[in-house]
């Protein structure tokens, strides 16, 4: 799968996920060939910068950041299509030297007039860049050219704000045009959910009510907020990562099959299933929210959310949030599907465990068949990618003694090849056009529509409770699982 020839301009290069994530990604894509001849990167931001200062952070993003090893003939032929546009979002005239720009790369770097819009910006900016790719007529291309705007999340705060955000850019932008990025769904291990349960015939006839006691959604940190206090702070762990991430997890472990993988039967099939998500009634007794105190991680002291600089002092935002879903169809009613995140926590770790009833009988002592949990399917999405099935088996003796044991599958152990990194995938589909890895905004508005009413119970709440950095959260989210008679897998 190879591009053709086309720009990609990035709005927002002087943040961080166009310096951790975004241009490394570039680089690797150009070091495993993947980039079409002429690929050039046009930076836009309020900097007085030449080419050759974007060129200059590029680079050193590159040498810190990328996977795959520094190549220099790479690098300079990189360097070569490598642009910097520097303007405000509101100056008219810093957007028609853009369009000029671009019209003099296709014209000496043969790009066709081809380009793609990345929009690593606050979200309060999205709609004047998109109003101005709109008045230089940028958001529409010659006959035979394709024009398109990617957009990073969050997608709007609630319901009411994507609805009005995703009407701005459908304004000027055809849906088709629009990629939606949730890097969750770039990353290798959660496309091989969709691998694991329709490449097989082993998993798919007890994926179902009939088998599966309840499926557990983690996504852990180590990390703390970092020096994003002015993203996070009003935003929290939920809107961050459960409203895209992890409500994207538990649509592709409890979809319907795809007729196939074209973007339509994907989306068509993930809608469905997050239309059947319900709430439990009671909020209280089925969601958990905390917040990091300080606390130890990896031997070293570090500070409590409250403490990091620019939290204001009457933050009620949480850093931990679990919940307890539904999904009311035939194949899953009565199956709880708990989620949990959270930063600051033990380790980092993210995993889909699908955990089975208990055989209905079991022929041996009453000692042996309480040590014996429950059989569980576990997806390790990140770190040790891989795939655990935990089952009991016979101890080695002459008496007839079971325990637990797990078999794995460990992608660096099966695999020669290394897995790009989710950007890289992402970027290359956007190029390509392929949109099946990008939310639909219907799945964005579906994926709001679940987490309002929890927001809004948690806005009435006050104070969530606190945590101490390094833990695995807070008590009332033990709670919550004892009250089902469960408790969270140990990490
Ligand atoms: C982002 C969140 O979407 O995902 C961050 O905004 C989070 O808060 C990050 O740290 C985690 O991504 P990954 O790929 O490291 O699991």
């Amino acid at each position: 799968r190879v591009a053709g020839p086309c720009v990609l301009v990035l709005f927002g290069v002087t943040g961080d996920l166009a310096r951790k994530k975004l241009l490394p990604a570039i680089y690797d894509l150009a070091n495993r060939g993947l980039l079409p001849p002429g690929f050039s990167l046009v930076g836009f931001a309020r900097r007085e910068w030449r080419d050759q200062d974007f060129a200059q952070l590029t680079y050193d993003a590159v040498k810190q950041h990328a996977r795959t090893p520094f190549r220099e003939e790479v690098w300079k032929q990189l360097s070569e299509g490598i642009f910097f546009c520097p303007g405000e979002f509101t100056d008219d005239g810093a957007f028609d030297a853009l369009a000029m720009m671009l019209k003099e790369i296709d014209e000496t770097r043969g790009t066709g007039g081809n380009y793609g819009f990345y929009l690593s910006v606050p979200p309060k900016f999205f709609p004047v860049v998109v109003q101005q790719l709109k008045r230089t007529d940028l958001a529409h291309g010659p006959e035979g050219a394709w024009r398109r705007v990617v957009i990073e999340k969050p997608f709007g705060h609630d319901l009411k704000s994507a609805h009005e955000l995703n009407a701005i850019t459908s304004a000027v932008f055809p849906e088709s045009s629009v990629f939606r990025i949730d890097h969750y769904l770039g990353k290798e291990t959660v496309q091989n959910i969709l691998a694991l349960r329709f490449a097989n015939n082993l998993f798919e006839p007890i994926w179902n009510r009939g088998y599966v006691d309840h499926v557990q959604i983690t996504m852990a940190e180590d990390i703390g907020i970092g020096g994003r206090a002015g993203y996070y702070d009003g935003i929290g762990a939920a809107r961050d990562v459960i409203q895209n991430h992890l409500l994207q997890l538990l649509a592709l472990v409890g979809m319907e099959d795809p007729t196939s993988f074209d973007a339509d039967s994907l989306r068509r099939e993930k809608e469905k299933v997050l239309k059947a998500v319900q709430l439990p009634q009671d909020l209280a007794r089925s969601t958990a929210r905390g917040r990091y105190a300080t606390g130890w991680q990896g031997g070293q002291p570090v500070v409590g959310y409250a403490q990091e600089e620019g939290i204001p002092s009457d933050s009620i935002t949480e850093t931990y949030a679990a919940i307890k879903l539904e999904i009311a169809n035939r194949r899953w009613a009565g199956v709880p599907f708990y989620l949990r995140t959270g930063k600051r926590l033990g380790r980092r770790v993210t995993e889909v465990a699908v955990v089975f009833q208990k055989a209905p009988h079991l022929p041996f002592s009453k000692d042996d068949t309480e040590i014996l949990g429950h059989n569980a399917l576990v997806v390790r999405v990140q770190p040790d990618e891989g795939i655990t099935v935990r089952f009991g088996s016979k101890v080695p003796g002459t008496a007839m003694e079971v325990r637990d044991v797990s078999m794995d599958f460990a992608y660096g152990e099966s695999f020669m090849e290394s897995s790009p990194e989710a950007y890289e995938r992402l970027l290359l589909d956007v190029m390509i056009g392929d949109p099946p890895l990008f939310p639909h905004q219907r799945e964005v508005e579906l994926s709001w529509k679940i987490l309002d009413p929890i927001e809004e119970f948690w806005a009435s709440q006050g104070v969530p409770e606190d945590y101490p950095a390094g833990s695995w959260g807070p008590a009332s989210a033990d709670e919550m699982m004892a009250r089902d008679g469960r408790v969270w897998r140990r990490l």
